[in-house]
């Protein structure tokens, strides 16, 4: 797979404090990587770093196999970027704002500018100094999303728009997705980063502490199990894999590895199977068990 953006052994320090103290991972050419972890960890220096608005301590960063702070000019021509607080100059109205910097992009593509606006219900016309929290996102959102990047980074991008336009931003980027672009996406919107990522890297305290696909990382934990039988279903308790055992009459609910989730049906089957339910974890269950561990 081509690498677009190639992390490894990433370090910035900002006085004393270690922000970042070892963050690899890659994006591959057309893949959507989900960038997670909790507020403080790192994700916004690490793509401050990216973007050569900071310059890191140690380690290689590269997009399009070049090197982020030397040549950052030439890495800017080629992908779009939205902060979680996309500030503007007031002056200028939100339609000037973005034909500003789609000029500033090489054009762009002014009727999907248009179609755009339209999507997110922006009124292009007003001074952008009067525009609330939500509108200067969509400003931000449609003039990275009106140029024909080859890379989108967007740190938290639906910051402040309301579930509506967070669902147009959903839908829009799974265009941009469809038509091969690669994106790196940081949100703490879990949902969002389920429906759109096809890996997903999980960083804290400054440091890459897991990072697959949404099935590899799933299959690392348990899945909530319901399960019913027609003999004593307590014989289950001892069975590998099986956490959390609880039970009334023949019913009983469990955690279950799901590295395991085979044998245990096995073991079920012998009993006769009258239910079987398992619930896989949702991302927010993988999140919460690195941000309370
Ligand atoms: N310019 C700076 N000077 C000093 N400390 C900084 C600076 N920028 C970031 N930090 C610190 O580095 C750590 C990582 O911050 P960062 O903004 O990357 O976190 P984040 O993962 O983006 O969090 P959030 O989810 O809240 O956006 C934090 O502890 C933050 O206080
Ligand atoms: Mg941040």
């Amino acid at each position: 797979m081509t690498e677009i953006v190639k992390i490894k052994g990433l370090q910035k320090k900002f006085g004393k404090f270690q922000a970042l103290s070892d963050v690899t991972f890659r994006v591959g050419a057309g893949e959507v990587v989900g960038f997670i972890g909790p507020n403080g960890a790192g994700k916004s220096t690490t793509i401050r770093a990216l973007l050569g608005i900071i310059k890191r301590d140690a380690g290689k960063a590269e997009i399009f196999g070049k090197d982020v702070w030397k040549d950052s000019l030439e890495i800017h021509k080629r992908i779009s970027y939205v902060p979680g607080d996309v500030a503007l100059w007031g002056s200028l109205t939100g339609g000037e704002i973005i034909d500003l910097f789609m000029k500033l992009h090489g054009g762009g593509d002014k009727q999907k500018r248009d179609y755009l606006i339209k999507r997110f219900e922006l009124d292009p016309k007003k001074k952008s100094k009067g525009y609330s929290k939500g509108n200067r996102q969509k400003v931000g959102l449609i003039a990275a999303l009106s140029v024909d990047s080859d890379l989108y980074i967007f740190d938290e991008p639906t910051s402040g728009l309301d579930p509506l336009m967070e669902a147009v931003f959903q839908e829009e980027v799974e265009k941009i997705k469809e038509a091969g672009k690669s994106i790196l996406l940081s949100s703490h919107i879990l949902s969002e980063v389920e429906r759109l990522a096809d890996r997903v890297v999980i960083i804290r305290q400054g440091e890459i502490v897991e990072s697959g696909t949404l099935d590899e990382l799933r299959h690392l934990t348990r899945s909530a199990v319901t399960l019913a039988t027609e003999k004593d279903v307590s014989k289950m308790e001892t069975v590998e894999g099986v956490h959390d055992f609880m039970q009334k009459d023949n019913q009983a609910t469990f955690s279950a590895d799901n590295k395991y989730i085979n044998d245990i049906l096995m073991e079920a089957t012998k009993l006769g199977v009258k239910k079987f339910e398992a619930v896989p974890p949702t991302l927010e269950d993988l999140f919460m068990r690195h941000y309370e561990g």
